[in-house]
C-alpha cells in the first residue's frame, strides 16, 4: 500500500469543492491505488466552518477505503502542512456583471498570504494548482512569494477551457469527443484566451480541413469557449463547479501521468510570444509524476498571433495592477 498523499484544499466548502472532495477521496484524482488524506481549509467565517464540517460528515459517510484522514481548519499553516498538493481554489467568485479585473485586488492578497505559508510549510516536494480566479494571475502573485518552491511547481487551471473547447469541435463536426485531439489553450484563463484550433486533430485529419470553415473557427468557436464561463454565469446565477472541479481532476491526473499532453497555464519564459514571467496556457507534456515540459515548435499563422499578442497583453496589464502587491 502507497503512504497517503496529503492534498490541501482550500474553499473546501464552497460550491467546486463540494464537487471535487468526493472524487478525490473516491481515487478519480491520483488513482485507485493512492491513499489521500485531505486537508480542508475554509475562510474564518462562521458559516463556512459550520459548512465544512457539514462537508467532512458526508466525506465520512461515504466510507471511502482511499480516504485515510481528514483536517479541517481556518489557519493556513494547519492547512498546507507538509501538503504533497495545493489545490488553490478558494476565492470570491465572479457574480453576475462583474468583471474579473474587479476581482484582482481582493483576491491577490488571500494568494500573497497563501503562498507564504505554503512555501515555509508544505511537503519538499509540494506542487500547486490554482482555480480561484482570476487563476493566472493568482498562480504568479502566489509563485512569487516562494523562494524554496521553484516556479514550476506553480500552475494555473485552463483545463476547463481545454475541454469546452474540445466538446465544440466535436459538436460542430458530429464526432465522437474521443475523436478531438490537440486541442491547447494559449493565454488567460478569460475571453481572450486562445483555442489554438489549427494544431487540432479530428479523427487524426487537421480539424480546420475537416470542418472547412475557418470563419466559424475564428469567430463563434473562440467566441463560445472564450466566453462559456460568463455564458453559465448567466444561465446558471452562479459560476461554472461541477465541470470547474471536474477540470481540476483532469488537470492534476494528467499532471501525475507521464507522457499525458494537455493544456496547462505556467510561467512563461517567452516562448510563443508571451511575456516573460506570466503564467500562460500553452502545451505541456508530463515527464516525471508532477513535473512537465513545455511543448514547443507549434507554428503561429498571423490570426494566432494576433490572439496571443491581446491574451498576452491582458496577462502583463494583469500583473501591472498588482505590481505594488508583489514588489
Ligand atoms: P464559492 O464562493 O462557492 O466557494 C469559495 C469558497 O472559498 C467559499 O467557501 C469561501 O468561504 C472560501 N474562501 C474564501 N476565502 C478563502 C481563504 N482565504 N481561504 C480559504 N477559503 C476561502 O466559489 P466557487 O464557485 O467554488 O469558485 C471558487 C473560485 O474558482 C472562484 O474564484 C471562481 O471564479 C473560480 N473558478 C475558476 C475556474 C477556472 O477554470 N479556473 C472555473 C470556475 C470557477
Ligand atoms: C469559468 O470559466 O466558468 C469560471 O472561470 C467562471 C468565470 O468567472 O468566468
Amino acid at each position: 500500500m502507497k503512504s497517503p498523499l496529503r492534498v490541501a484544499v482550500t474553499g473546501a466548502a464552497g460550491q467546486i469543492g463540494y464537487s471535487l472532495l468526493f472524487r478525490i477521496a473516491s481515487g478519480a484524482m491520483f488513482g485507485p491505488d493512492q491513499p489521500v488524506i485531505l486537508q480542508l481549509l475554509e475562510a474564518p467565517i462562521e458559516k463556512a466552518i459550520k459548512a465544512l464540517e457539514g462537508v467532512a460528515m458526508e466525506l465520512d459517510d461515504c466510507a471511502f477505503p482511499l480516504l485515510k484522514g481528514i483536517v479541517q481548519t481556518s489557519d493556513a499553516s494547519v492547512g498546507f502542512k507538509d501538503a504533497n498538493w495545493c489545490l488553490l481554489i478558494g476565492a470570491k467568485p465572479r457574480g453576475p456583471g462583474m468583471e474579473r479585473a474587479d476581482l484582482l485586488k481582493d483576491n491577490g492578497k488571500i494568494f500573497i498570504a497563501q503562498g507564504q505559508v505554503i512555501d515555509a510549510v508544505a511537503a519538499a516536494d509540494a506542487r500547486v494548482a490554482v482555480v480561484g480566479n482570476p487563476a493566472n494571475t493568482n498562480c504568479m502573485i502566489a509563485a512569487s512569494q516562494a523562494k524554496r518552491l521553484p516556479a514550476e511547481r506553480f500552475t494555473a487551471m485552463v483545463r476547463l477551457d481545454q475541454n469546452r473547447a474540445q466538446t465544440q469541435l466535436a459538436k460542430k463536426t458530429g464526432v465522437d469527443l474521443t475523436a478531438v485531439q490537440d486541442i491547447f489553450i494559449y493565454g488567460n484563463h478569460s475571453p481572450t484566451m486562445f483555442p489554438a484550433f489549427a494544431h487540432a486533430k479530428i479523427n487524426g485529419q487537421s480539424a480546420p480541413a475537416v470542418i472547412k470553415d475557418d470563419a466559424w473557427l475564428q469567430g463563434p468557436f473562440c467566441e463560445i469557449v472564450g466566453k462559456r464561463g460568463a455564458a453559465i454565469i448567466a444561465a446558471r446565477g452562479a459560476s461554472s463547479a461541477a465541470s470547474a472541479a471536474n477540470a481540476l481532476v483532469d488537470h492534476v491526473r494528467s499532471l501525475v501521468t507521464p507522457g499525458a499532453v494537455h493544456s496547462v497555464a505556467v510561467k512563461s519564459e517567452g516562448r510563443y510570444g508571451f511575456d516573460a514571467n506570466v503564467w500562460a496556457g500553452m502545451p505541456v507534456r508530463t515527464t516525471t509524476p508532477g513535473s512537465y515540459e513545455v511543448i514547443t515548435g507549434y507554428e503561429m499563422d498571423a490570426f494566432a498571433q494576433s490572439k496571443i499578442a491581446a491574451t498576452n497583453k491582458e496577462l502583463v496589464d494583469e500583473r501591472a495592477f498588482v505590481a505594488d502587491m508583489i514588489s
